[in-house]
């Protein structure tokens, strides 16, 4: 059984009703019920703050006993050098993942505050970026 943490940071809580051109219409408790049928070999725990210091909090505490984390940061990505830090600091690996493709939106998306410190990054695949970034813990 790997144990996979999933999170989340601000404004995702919004998933379905924040500009659902860009980020979809399905809500994130929604398609984590089509992650947990998909691989029930895995449990997945899920965390969503708006608050930076809780995401940190939230990987440090799972950051030395899971088997990985699944990390879409938000707007945090491109300027937390915090969390960068708390990403070093863990010996789970992190994989950096965005709904959009952040390359092809405003030129502040481009840069990624975490991708350095991350396992890898999986972007623009809408919510299946997730899935991607849990194949490649199994
Ligand atoms: C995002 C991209 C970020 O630039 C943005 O601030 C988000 C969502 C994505 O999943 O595409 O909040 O991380």
């Amino acid at each position: 059984m790997k144990k996979i943490q999933i999170i989340n940071g601000p404004n995702l809580n919004l998933l379905g009703k924040r500009e659902p051109t860009i980020y979809g219409h399905s809500s994130f408790e929604d398609y984590l019920q089509v992650l947990r049928q998909r691989y029930p070999d895995c449990e997945f725990a899920y965390y969503q703050s708006n608050v930076e210091g809780e995401l940190i909090n939230k990987i440090h505490e799972v950051g030395f006993s899971y088997d990985g984390i699944v990390l879409n940061a938000g707007a945090y990505t491109h300027t937390s050098i915090a969390l960068h830090d708390a990403i070093k600091a863990v010996t789970t690996p992190v994989v950096e993942v965005h709904i959009s493709n952040v390359h092809a939106r405003e030129s502040f998306r481009h840069v990624s505050m975490l991708s350095a410190a991350c396992k890898g990054v999986i972007l623009g695949f809408g919510l299946d970026s997730y899935r991607l970034a849990v194949e490649s813990f199994l």
